[in-house]
């Protein structure tokens, strides 16, 4: 081999594990490789609506039954879910049986679960949709069903063998740190080596931030969703919690999601009973801005006008389902008001300004143009729509320029900006 090949060999192979080297510093490029999750996963949760009711005698419209998602399953098409992107039909805790099977393996509750989850995962493939299960990395489920410790293997392959398409899997009864982490990791290749395509939803962090600081880099290497923070219950205060604990820890929190791996700030609890309507507004434009894992935990059986539109507006899970696959962040905070942002695609940006205040009426707030979109969102101009609460075009602004808003207590105002220079381009291909 003469010199000049050598050298050009050392290059190429120097430039090789030089990107090799920037690859893995970017976010996003480690995550689960199972091709799954690349935008967030949508769909419905029984858990917040629905939790463990499983008295079917006295409450057989509301109890964790087969009946439950066949007829979630019939309505996700009917109603338009299914077109919206809601496509994982999700079971939570309480599906178990109390018991293993013979063979070990864990079965439905055979009162509540008649013809068994194959059954059900065939009806729901049957619809177009996919279907969700929950299993526990601990020795019980939460609420104290068969957990899967010892047992991830069996899981696994019996999960793939029923055809579910995605599996919750909790966190409780691990008697260590290492116990969860051995368990999360254990159950992600268990999924792996039964071959069949299974998004995997982990609650990691969550049970681990009160022993260590989790490592995000490692949690994405082994989940495509993970749970970050508590339980969401149908009220404001949990809501806002989530918001405040998420912006509390961006710095850690939002480098980690990328496309096959997302922040999962839990279930929408829209179309409950707990939320005005601005704060259901602020719910969907804030879940948008985190590309939050979007599951719907409601009745689709009774669900308002108004909830089911905000749920199904295509502008806002444009927004969530962005393919840039950027998480958003707290930007500013004065006054009892936040702003939140969000990188899009096509230099778009999604803009979120929330009115924390709980007292008084509408008030407004006046942002500079320039402050948004690291300066650049609107250089030299750019178009402004307001998506929420009502969509409404408010035209072209230039970067001197300030945007007024007009927003209700606990309500929110969400933007899109298109770039002028993105449009100009487009218009003149
Ligand atoms: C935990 C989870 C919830 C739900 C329950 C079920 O609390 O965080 O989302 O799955 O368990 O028991």
């Amino acid at each position: 081999m003469n010199l000049m090949s050598r050298v050009t060999r050392l290059g190429c192979a120097l430039a090789f594990c030089c990107l090799a080297l920037v690859l893995w510093g970017v976010p996003g490029t480690r995550a689960l490789n199972n091709g799954l999750a690349m935008t967030p996963t949508m769909g419905w949760l029984h858990w917040e609506r629905f939790m463990c009711n499983v008295n079917c005698q006295e409450e057989p419209d509301s109890c964790i039954s087969e009946k439950l998602f066949l007829q979630m399953a019939e309505l996700m098409v009917s109603d338009g879910w299914k077109d919206a992107g809601y496509q994982y039909l999700c079971i939570d805790d309480c599906w178990m049986a109390p018991q293993r099977d013979s063979k070990g393996r864990l079965q439905a509750d055979s009162n509540r679960f008649p013809n068994g989850i194959r059954h059900l995962a065939d009806f729901v493939h049957s619809k177009g949709l996919k279907l969700g299960i929950y299993a526990d990395a601990g020795n019980k489920t939460c609420a104290g069903y068969p957990g899967s410790y010892g047992y991830y293997d069996i899981d696994a392959k019996t999960f793939a063998d029923w055809g579910v398409d995605l599996l919750k899997f909790d966190g409780c009864y691990c008697d260590s740190v290492k116990h969860l982490a051995d368990g999360y990791k254990q159950m992600s290749l268990a999924l792996n080596r039964t071959g069949r395509s299974i998004v995997y939803s982990c609650e990691w962090p969550l049970y681990a931030w009160p022993f260590v600081k989790p490592n995000y880099t490692e949690i994405r290497q082994y989940c495509n969703h993970w749970r970050n923070s508590a339980d969401i219950y149908d009220s404001w205060q949990s809501v806002r919690s989530i918001l405040d604990w998420t912006s509390s820890n961006q710095e850690s929190v939002v480098p980690a999601a990328g496309p096959g791996g997302w922040n999962d700030p839990d279930m929408l609890v829209i179309g409950n009973f707990g939320l005005s309507q601005d704060q259901q507004v602020t719910q969907m434009a804030l879940w948008a801005i985190m590309a939050a894992p979007l599951f719907m935990s409601n009745d689709l059986r009774h669900i308002s006008p108004e909830a089911k539109g905000l749920l199904q507006n295509k502008d806002v899970i444009a927004i969530n389902q962005d393919p840039l696959g950027k998480q958003g962040y707290r930007l500013r905070k004065s006054d009892n008001f936040e702003v939140w942002e969000r990188p899009l695609s096509n230099l778009a940006w999604a803009v979120a300004v929330v009115n924390l205040q709980d007292i008084g009426g509408p008030r407004s707030y006046t942002i500079p143009i320039a402050s948004l979109g690291k300066g650049l969102a609107c250089n030299p101009a750019c178009l402004i729509t307001q998506l929420l609460p009502v969509k409404t075009k408010l035209g072209f602004y230039e970067w001197t320029k300030s945007l007024k808003t007009q927003i209700n207590p606990t309500g929110t105002v969400l933007l899109r900006l298109e770039s002028a220079s993105k449009i100009a381009s487009k218009s003149s291909l």
